[in-house]
């Protein structure tokens, strides 16, 4: 199976050796090639240059991109894609005067999420989920976080990990699988929240880490869910399993989650729509990348994360949808690199430096995705008809996905 893409309008971030995560300065830099090409075997990019220099190149499936852009898919590294129902009420109620926070207090929120992932079978589950990712790698996702943290049980917590996996093996695009069991303290433990981490030390971390069911530790580390303290038991369990940290942090509350990310060299610290200058200077020289989440600060009317703050300190950041019912039912990354540019001041450059290679950074997987290099998997998107990139967030809300190639075969 061999793919060619001839007359390729604007080849977008092309990287000859295999940069893993861009920060600061470099982030304003998106390397290009004008009137290229982009030649996939089975399902690895193998070559790639400008259209002058393609001989007689001989492939399966020849497409002509005259007028339009090639660009390594988004990488979307924070979703909560898998949920039962939707939280439209609420939507509504947060209109009409109520906070987030207000309705979470009255045993809203991830606790209405949490009873209706409940009483739903896995199958059911599955099903709408698979709907969901269909969905966002139409447009233009190749590789995604899940998490889980709508179970709040060991059963709903596993049923949840399964489907996760079932999507991981059912589709070609790279999942990886994060347990967020303290995502909030379920209604049983209302009044015993040391009872519920235990459960979570003892009994649900080790049965989720067999097997690498789940990667990746999270914790939502905020007023009213878990503080340091607790943060800091469920991260040395999960890392004892071999679990790696990404956790919630500052969304409402600053409080020093971003330093104890970073001790326990968390892969990702994500939301920081709260942002101190010692979150910024504790980051300097980590292994930690920040994320941004600008559709959830859209959504809940919160502050945008401080993303040029970030960078111009010369740090790496990163981008993604946090597609949830709650604070995020989009898991358009499209929108997302448009808000990052609209609402946070990133360049064009730096927006889509940071859905793709940093993105890919931020799960783990920046050495085969992320971007145009030889020998990484062969995720791409093609877009319609365009000027140039910067259209891209400009004309933003508007469908810019003509086709999605996943591991060199089109994602119909
Ligand atoms: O990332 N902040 C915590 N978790 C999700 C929202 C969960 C929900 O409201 O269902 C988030 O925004
Ligand atoms: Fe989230």
């Amino acid at each position: 199976m061999s793919i060619l893409i001839k007359n390729i309008k604007q080849l977008l971030q092309v990287r000859e050796t295999n940069v893993t995560i861009v920060a600061g300065e470099d982030m304003k830099h998106l390397p290009v090639i004008e009137d290229a090409y982009l030649l996939i075997e089975h399902d690895t990019i193998v070559e790639y240059g400008l259209m002058r220099d393609l001989y007689e190149t001989e492939a399966e499936t020849i497409i002509d991109a005259t007028g339009k852009l090639v660009l390594p898919t988004w990488c979307d590294s924070h979703t909560h894609l898998v949920y039962a129902g939707d939280r439209t009420q609420e939507f509504v109620d947060r209109i009409n005067g109520l906070s987030y926070e207000d309705i979470a207090k009255r045993g809203g929120g991830i606790l209405n999420s949490a009873k209706q992932l409940q009483n739903t079978s896995e199958d059911a589950l599955y099903d709408t989920s698979a709907k969901r990712l269909i969905e966002v790698i139409k447009m233009g996702t190749g590789a995604i976080e899940i998490k889980t943290g709508y179970g709040l049980t060991k059963a709903s917590e596993l049923k949840m990990l399964n489907i996760i996996q079932r999507l991981k093996k059912d589709f070609p695009v790279k999942v990886k699988p994060t347990l967020l069991a303290a995502h909030a303290i379920p209604e049983e433990f209302k009044n015993d929240k040391n009872g519920y981490i235990e459960l979570i030390i003892n009994d649900i971390i080790p049965e989720a880490a067999k097997n690498k069911q789940a990667e990746f530790i999270d914790v939502f580390c905020e007023e009213g869910y878990f503080d340091l303290d607790d943060t800091e038991r469920i991260l040395q369990a999960g890392v004892a399993h071999r679990l790696i940290p990404k956790i919630h942090v500052n969304q409402f509350n600053a409080f020093g989650g971003v330093g104890l990310g970073v001790k326990y060299k968390a892969l990702s610290v994500d939301h920081l729509e709260e942002l101190n200058p010692e979150d910024i200077e504790v980051l300097k020289g980590s292994v930690t990348i920040p994320v941004a989440l600008p559709l959830c600060s859209y959504f809940l009317g919160i502050p945008y994360t401080d993303g040029r703050a970030l960078i111009d300190a010369g740090l790496p950041l990163a981008i993604a949808t946090d597609y949830n019912p709650g604070s995020s039912p989009s898991g358009n990354m499209n929108q997302v690199v448009a808000a990052a540019c609209i609402k946070m001041k990133l360049t064009p450059e730096e927006a889509i430096n940071a859905a793709t290679i940093n993105g890919a950074y931020a799960i783990g997987v920046s050495n085969m995705y992320g971007s145009i290099c030889r020998g990484k998997k062969a995720n791409i998107i093609i877009t319609n008809e365009m000027p140039n990139y910067h259209h891209l967030p400009y004309a933003f809300g508007r469908n810019h996905i003509d086709q999605v190639i996943i591991n060199g075969k089109i994602f119909e």
